[in-house]
């Protein structure tokens, strides 16, 4: 049995077409159930689908009180299906019921991990009314995940994969909008296949793509990139922390400097502050695992890795600069050798000991 899962939050005006649209595709074609997963929606969403529930129609709906969010809402369906196959569609009618037939035999044909209706293959395409801002969004976000998948359209909310394939994700964690993206990294989903559909723009109520939503969408992609690339993943976010570090360190020097600070003085203030700076994101987001302990330790700890790491960085800037070598007239490379060196070096003993996460034995 196919099993549709059907997100919603404020579509009252969306539950009867998009019902009579999936029958009219399917009755007589298929053997399947809709699952609609509402928030409590505070209009009258859960009634419609009570009214066709009624009539006969093969739906049901599992309301959530204590949560909301895209990707809960698609996983607590997943779950909770019936069937051998579980379909993830919106309930505004961007995606068309029409092509579920086309993307369950491909499914079968090619025993794919997953079956995306997708709007970036040879054929498939977006309603004209996307504006501009809209249109970049979705193409920002979509490169973003470009080196997690080779997928072209891993941003849809329109997709099916065999329940089997589904069950092999363990950490499943998804926050925010993008639960393909999740499942294809996760399970992980192999043999992915897309088939080309028309994304048409909503006729009724409003999207729920805030801008809190999109702040979510990094979080999102930074937990992926940890898990997919590990400590490659985290040594680059802590090379970007590191860069805007920099900039910090420069401004507070400067602005010191103009207030009329002795030079020393104020160098030394800016070094303090780019540490603090850099502390405070290392923390939260690249060592995220540790941000639950104790802070101050973390913070003496990270002071005496950047420290340390300063004094890596000045001794093989002099080392390499007084060899009577090439370094000798080009300074400023050794001294770039340094810093990448001493950014290692605060990386390694960061992830070793300042901010350690306490080993699971496996
Ligand atoms: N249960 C629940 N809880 N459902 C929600 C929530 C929520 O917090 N937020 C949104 N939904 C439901 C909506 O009611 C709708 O059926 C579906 O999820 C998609 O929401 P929209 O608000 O219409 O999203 P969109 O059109 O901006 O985004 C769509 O296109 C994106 C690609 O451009 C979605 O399909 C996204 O998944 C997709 O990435
Ligand atoms: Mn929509």
């Amino acid at each position: 049995m196919l099993s549709i899962i059907v997100p919603t939050y404020c579509e009252e005006e969306n539950i009867h077409p998009v019902v009579a649209r999936i029958r009219a595709a399917l009755d007589s074609k298929l053997d399947y159930e809709i699952v609609f997963v509402d928030d409590n929606s505070p209009d009258k969403t859960v009634e419609r689908v009570g009214e066709l529930q009624k009539q006969g129609a093969p739906v049901r709906i599992i309301v959530r009180k204590d949560e909301r969010g895209l990707c809960s809402a698609i996983l607590r369906g997943f779950r909770e299906a019936r069937g051998d196959l579980l379909l993830c569609m919106d309930a505004d009618l961007s995606h068309p019921p029409e092509a579920i037939p086309d993307m369950v035999q491909a499914q079968k044909q090619n025993q794919a991990d997953m079956v995306i209706g997708s709007r970036y293959v040879a054929g498939g395409k977006t309603e004209e009314g996307w504006g501009l801002f809209r249109w970049l969004n979705s193409r920002v976000a979509g490169l973003l995940a470009r080196p997690l998948t080779a997928v072209r359209d891993a941003m849809t909310g329109f997709f099916v994969m065999p329940r089997s394939v589904f069950e092999r994700a363990k950490d499943l964690n998804p926050i925010g909008y993008k639960f393909a993206l999740e499942l294809i990294i996760k399970c992980p989903c192999r043999n992915v296949v897309e088939i080309p559909i028309f994304f048409a723009d909503r006729q009724h109520g409003e999207s729920k793509l805030s801008l809190a939503e999109q702040a979510r969408y990094i979080l999102h992609l930074k937990r992926l990139y940890d898990y997919r690339y590990g400590k490659a993943s985290r040594f680059i976010q802590f090379c970007l922390i590191g860069a805007s570090g920099i900039i910090v360190n420069l401004l507070v020097y400067s602005i010191l400097l103009k207030l009329g600070l002795q030079e020393g003085l104020a160098y030394a203030l800016a070094i303090w502050v780019s540490l603090t700076w850099n502390f405070v994101p290392n923390r939260y987001l690249t060592f995220d695992l540790t941000s639950q302990q104790p802070v101050w330790p973390q913070y003496g700890r990270f002071v005496v890795t950047c420290s340390l790491g300063a004094v890596v960085n000045w001794l093989i800037t002099m080392t390499l600069s007084h060899q009577g070598g090439w370094f000798d007239q080009h300074k400023l490379f050794a001294a770039l050798i340094g810093i990448a060196a001493g950014t290692i070096f605060n990386f390694m003993i960061s992830h070793e000991w300042a901010f350690r996460a306490a080993r699971v034995r496996k």
